[in-house]
């Protein structure tokens, strides 16, 4: 019998909307919405395995080797630049990754050289702010960056936007627009080689029901 093809997903929506479209080709899992704490779900019939971890560590998984395939956001493989193949843009979970402030802040300081910037993404502000040539300090969080500003931990922040809402409850505003995110799915370089028939009969199949569910006209 084969190894069961791992796949990695993120906790969260992301698993939901991944899971839902897994169903429409028939690799659901429901097991996976029943309560359990198990991390790990096989479904036998197809020899096709699927983990749960934190969305910002499906790269780390895949790059290993650990799974064969992930489900993540562009924004965390923009953070991990891991070298993982990336077949499939899945269009949902989109966002905007932005530098975003107090409104009116720009007024008061226009430019970049020398504010500080509180992020969960500092890679990509890193990389954003060394392109054009600005001198920033960057503060590491893990969550709720919108609250550094409000309290004086940061000058502007790097975060994602999806729906706005949070920016506007606690009156920040876009001021530049990094990147527009959504998930794909990534592929371990390796397994790509060794399971190619597999992997690529998968990816055909989520292609086709992606085309399939586009809206028209
Ligand atoms: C993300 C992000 C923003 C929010 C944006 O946070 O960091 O805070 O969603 O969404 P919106 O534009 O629809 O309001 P998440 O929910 O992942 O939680 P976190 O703050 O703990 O990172």
């Amino acid at each position: 019998m084969a190894k069961p093809l791992m796949i990695a997903l993120p906790k969260g929506r992301i698993q939901e909307e991944s899971m839902a479209l897994l169903e429409k080709i028939g690799w659901g899992c429901p097991e996976m919405f029943s309560g359990s704490r198990k991390l790990i779900f096989t479904r036998d019939d197809l020899q096709v395995s699927f983990m749960t971890v934190r969305a910002t560590d499906v790269p780390t998984y895949v790059h290993h080797g650990a799974a064969d395939i992930g489900i993540c956001g562009k924004d965390t493989l923009e953070e991990t630049r891991y070298d993982l193949c990336e077949p499939l843009d899945l269009g949902f979970g989109v966002c905007d990754v932005v530098v975003a402030e107090p409104a009116g802040f720009s007024e008061r300081v226009p430019g970049y050289n020398g504010t500080v910037v509180a992020t969960k993404f500092v890679n990509i502000a890193e990389r954003f702010f060394a392109a054009k040539g600005v001198d920033v300090e960057l503060i590491k969080l893990y969550g709720s960056i919108e609250l550094a500003p409000l309290v004086g931990l940061s000058g502007r922040i790097v975060d994602i936007v999806e729906t706005g809402e949070t920016l506007r409850q606690n009156g920040l505003i876009i001021k530049e627009k990094i990147f527009t995110s959504s998930c794909r799915v990534v592929v371990n370089r390796t397994s790509m080689k060794t399971k190619f028939d597999r992997i690529q009969q998968l990816i055909e199949q989520l292609r086709a029901m992606i085309v399939s569910n586009a809206p028209t006209g």
